[in-house]
């Protein structure tokens, strides 16, 4: 397979994991390249269920390499959680591999992420995982990488800096308590022990023999598009680069690597927390899609706002990450609709006007209706279909309708969440 990146191409939750994992089978090396464990990603494999928050969806294979990039926080407690159900499940973590330059989550980013949404006027609706502030610690340079864990004297000058600033910010703008020094070298010296086993510090090396010996990369993302913090609707965002450029800079492969970049989109939309979402249902047609889809958190068990397939959205998907092909998940959820809405504009409700192309200022969506256009369903099972001519004229009709709206090929079709449920369309 060719270098590949999967990323979400709306506002998460699209299905990703389940597309990397299928796409793993065929590559070497999986590397999750930003977000931590605010991500919840669910692989459905031999009947049984797996939920991954940090480590990378390729892991149920053996013999490959799944590295926890440069890019991402780690929150070592979920982690360590994490490594312990797997091996209960029996899954072998000789491949797991930790990039030393990754972000540590302290408890006081938890802390602050909690305290910061409790008391917001203006709530993001966030995971409460510390992701946040734990970036925003890695850019104001307070932050901890995975390496500094393991040098005592230098992680005592460090903390001596961290927490002169960071006790302030705890006590005088979040009202919160402290942390004495002893305390947080402890933590440290507890998510050394953790992470330990895992650190790679010759990824140099690895990458660089991968490159040489023509090894097949596949990059995971979390989150989606639209919650990237540069692209997305912000301030409604997460705090990192889900886009496929973040699989490079939170990597360390170079932009000529990835040769594949699939967006992930589902059938519909969800989206967890707050923010514009101009093709939201809030009536039955969205409980519908709630019920059928189960659009229920996997980190948080938040019930997923739900809508119809935004053409708007994806086309902007398409544009801002280069996406060479889409995967479209769970249409089978609509296998029993007499008919499905696709929106193919926005109306500015004040004056007419159409926007075609997603307007980024979403101090103006409150304004904008969806504009859409009607498919028939095709009211048949989808769930056992194996190739793209068993289905439906209808579904098909939809699918490609969809291809011409958002101007690049669909190249995969899932209709159940099990890895069997797929279908490959050249
Ligand atoms: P991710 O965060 O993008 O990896 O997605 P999540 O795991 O949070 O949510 C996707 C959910 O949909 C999971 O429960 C999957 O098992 C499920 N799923 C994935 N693909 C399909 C599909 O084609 N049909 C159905 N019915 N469920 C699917
Ligand atoms: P996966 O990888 C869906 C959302 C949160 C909130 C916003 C900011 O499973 O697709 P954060 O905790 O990141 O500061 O929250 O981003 N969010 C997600 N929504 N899927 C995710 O991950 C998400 N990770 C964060 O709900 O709106
Ligand atoms: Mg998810």
């Amino acid at each position: 397979m060719e270098n590949t990146v999967v990323i979400g191409a709306q506002w998460g939750d699209e299905g990703k994991a389940k597309i990397t994992d299928l796409l793993a089978r065929q590559a070497d090396i999986i590397i999750r390249y930003q977000g931590g464990c605010n991500a919840g990603h669910t692989v459905v494999a031999d009947n049984k269920t797996f939920k991954f928050h940090l480590i990378p969806s390729g892991i149920l294979y053996k013999d490959k390499i799944c590295m926890i990039g440069a890019g991402t926080v780690i929150y070592p407690e979920v982690l360590k959680e994490e490594i312990e159900n797997l091996k209960a499940e029996n899954v072998s973590l000789d491949g797991l591999k930790i990039s030393p330059l990754a972000s540590v989550t302290m408890p006081y980013h938890i802390d602050i992420d909690g305290r910061s949404e409790s008391c917001a006027a203006n709530k993001i609706g966030t995971t409460k995982r510390g992701i946040g502030p734990t970036y925003t610690d890695k850019i104001s340079r307070h932050g901890l990488k995975v390496e500094d864990l393991f040098d005592e004297e230098f992680l005592s000058r460090k903390l001596d800096d961290i927490l002169t600033v960071k006790n302030k910010e705890l006590v005088h703008i979040y009202g919160l308590e402290p942390y004495t020094k002893e305390k947080v070298f402890e933590i440290c010296k507890k998510y050394a022990q953790i992470l330990k086993p895992y650190v790679c510090y010759d990824w140099q090396m690895l990458f660089h023999n991968a490159l040489k010996n023509n090894k097949s990369i596949l990059f995971e993302g979390a989150q989606g598009v639209m919650l990237d913090i540069d692209w997305g609707t912000y301030p409604y965002v997460t705090s990192s680069n889900p886009v496929a450029g973040g699989a490079c800079t939170g990597s360390g492969f170079g932009p000529s690597v990835p040769k594949n970049i699939i967006g992930v989109s589902k059938a519909y939309i969800t989206r967890v927390g707050e923010g514009p979402f101009v093709t939201e249902l809030t009536d039955e047609t969205g409980d519908k899609i709630r019920n059928i889809g189960h659009e229920f958190g996997t980190t948080t068990g938040r019930p997923r706002r739900t809508g119809w397939f935004d053409a708007v959205v994806a086309k902007y998907s398409v544009l801002v990450s280069g996406l060479t092909s889409m995967a479209i998940t769970k249409i089978d959820v609509f296998d029993t609709f007499d008919e499905i809405k696709v929106c193919v504009a926005y109306k500015d409700k004040r004056d007419g006007s159409v926007y075609s192309w997603y307007p980024t200022n979403v101090n103006i969506h409150k304004y904008l209706e969806p504009v859409y256009e009607i498919h028939k369903g095709w009211k048949q099972d989808l769930t056992g279909m194996k190739s793209y001519d068993e289905l439906p004229e209808n579904a098909k009709k939809y699918l490609e309708r969809l291809e011409e709206l958002i101007g690049v090929k669909i190249s995969i079709i899932s209709v159940g969440p099990d890895r069997e449920q797929t279908i490959f369309k050249s």
